[in-house]
């Protein structure tokens, strides 16, 4: 039997981990692209306590697949289904963190963009090259690129198609944290643990409030805040974790994920 392309391990500490399986390159083929969808969908349904999202040591991901583009009718379909794709890896309910080995080009880069936490292997490359195929990213690399980055800087990659190696990347705020790379798996699959062991619906909810308040007014996304803060309230872990710092202090609370 063939390994899927994209394989996903739900681990005993509540970590769900997302490897791309796709022979040398990792390409973003179609077949990935509706993996990596169907698996978010899932983790959406049925969430884990926190998400990594990793790829080959040496090629995260080497972008769409080359060989299956055509013209525009082909391109619109492409465009479609990688932004379906990656919009429901960004609206998995639980913090998503890219570990990044090696490169990430084109929709590699836009993929580690739709999680929320980008740790890099010291060796890690991000690019978006489209423009030297002559065309440009169509994975929401135009939009998440410029909201991580600034539009400037933004528009400097995606116009002149350069790599841009780890240090850089930490430095313009691409990703989050460098890693040695022997050390990056460990680093993600730690802070995934601490993560899913929180008050994971709370969690969804600051997720939630800041996605959606990039991209309303500010005085809407302090709206949006108002009722997220409310919601928050009707969990069970928020009682515990106000009864817990009430009666030991803070930090100590056991949260139970609901
Ligand atoms: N889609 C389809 N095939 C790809 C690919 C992609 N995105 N990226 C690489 N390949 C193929 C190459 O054509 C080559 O095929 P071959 O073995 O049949 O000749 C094979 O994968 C290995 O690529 P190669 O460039 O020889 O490997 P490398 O180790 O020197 O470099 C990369 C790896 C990822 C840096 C380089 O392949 C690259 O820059 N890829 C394109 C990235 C890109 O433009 N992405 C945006 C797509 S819109």
């Amino acid at each position: 039997m063939t390994e899927p392309v994209v394989l996903l391990e739900r681990r005993d500490d509540g970590v769900a981990v997302v490897t791309l399986n796709n022979g040398k390159v990792n390409a973003l083929s179609g077949a990935v692209v509706a993996a990596l969808h169907e698996i978010a969908l899932e983790l959406t349904a049925n969430p884990p306590g926190a998400v990594v999202v990793t790829g080959g040591e040496r090629i995260f991901a080497a972008g769409a697949d080359i060989s299956e583009f055509g013209g525009a009718d082909e391109a619109r379909g492409i465009t479609a289904r990688i932004h379906a794709s990656l919009d429901a890896i960004a609206a998995i309910p639980r913090f998503v963190i890219a570990a990044v080995s090696g490169y990430a080009l084109g929709g590699g880069c836009e993929l580690s963009l739709a999680c929320d936490y980008r740790i890099a292997g010291e060796r890690a490359v991000f690019g978006q090259p489209e423009i030297l195929l002559g065309t440009i990213p169509g994975g929401g690399g135009t939009q998440r690129l410029a909201r991580q980055v600034g539009p400037s800087r933004a528009k400097e990659i995606s116009i002149t198609g350069r790599q841009v190696k780890a240090d850089e990347a930490l430095r313009i705020g691409l990703v989050d944290e460098v890693v040695p790379t022997d050390e990056l798996h460990e680093r993600a699959l730690s802070l995934a643990a601490e993560c899913a062991r929180g008050a994971v619906l709370s969690q969804a909810f600051a997720k939630q409030a800041i996605d959606r308040g990039l991209s309303v007014s500010l005085s809407e996304g302090l709206e949006i805040e108002q009722e997220l803060f409310i919601e928050s309230f009707r969990t069970n872990d928020s009682q515990i974790g106000v009864k817990s710092f009430l009666e030991h202090g803070p930090g100590k609370a056991e949260f139970t994920g609901t």
